[in-house]
């Protein structure tokens, strides 16, 4: 089964795999937003966190390789009343444009491999404007005992030093490891291993 079949297969259950309220980390940095800001979230799911920038009056792309995700996150954007836009698209493919993002959201996106994640996080950088925010969540490599959601394959998940390595040269670094009991949906639940980044370029 490929990756896409696989999330397919996933997003095709009904409701909201991992819920419809934003993720925590996210929603208690929204006093960093200011409205109009143009925002990309990657790997987005079904809207949950790109419909919550969009509630902020951000101006939303939210780009993911699954179809039925989309179509959830666009009903999830009607039922709550705001725009988003989505694209569908490879994260590995897509035309990534430069300094064209105030912020850039990156939660759960683990799928990568590292050669493939040394290029996506290449992209951020080069997406977001001078100044711009990036805010990533992602699991340590401490989840696998956890086994409460989250890749399987330990080169998949974030340390601080390969945070480090690839954000150092940011205008500012915030990283922050820790373990929480999360609830999103039947997709993620329970003690979770994070590992949270708010950067500036
Ligand atoms: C763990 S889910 C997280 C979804 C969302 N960020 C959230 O927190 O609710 C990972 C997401 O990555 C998407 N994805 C997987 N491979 C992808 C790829 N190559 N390009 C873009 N999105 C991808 C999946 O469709 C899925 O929506």
């Amino acid at each position: 089964m490929s990756e896409l079949e696989r999330w397919e297969a996933r997003f095709s259950a009904p409701g909201y795999l991992f819920g419809k309220e934003p993720n925590g980390f996210l929603k208690n940095k929204a006093h960093l937003f200011k409205p109009g800001q143009k925002a990309l979230s990657i790997a987005d799911g079904e809207g949950r966190n790109g419909v919550f920038l969009a509630e902020q009056a951000l101006d939303v792309l939210a780009i993911d390789i699954s179809p039925t995700a989309l179509a959830k996150s666009q009903a999830l954007a009607k039922e709550r009343g705001v725009t988003l836009r989505t694209e569908l698209s490879d994260l590995a493919t897509w035309q990534w444009p430069a300094a064209a993002f105030d912020v850039v959201v990156a939660i759960f996106f683990q799928f990568c491999t590292p050669a493939e994640r040394a290029q996506v996080f290449a992209n951020i950088k080069r997406a977001l404007k001078p100044g711009g925010l990036l805010l990533m969540q992602g699991y340590r490599p401490e989840q696998l005992v956890y086994k409460t959601g989250g890749p399987s394959e330990v080169e998949n998940l974030y340390t601080r030093a390969l945070l480090e390595q690839a954000f150092g040269d940011f205008a500012s670094l915030e990283i922050d490891e820790y373990d929480s009991v999360i609830n999103e949906g039947a997709g993620h639940g329970g003690m979770s291993a994070l590992i949270d980044l708010v950067g500036r370029k």
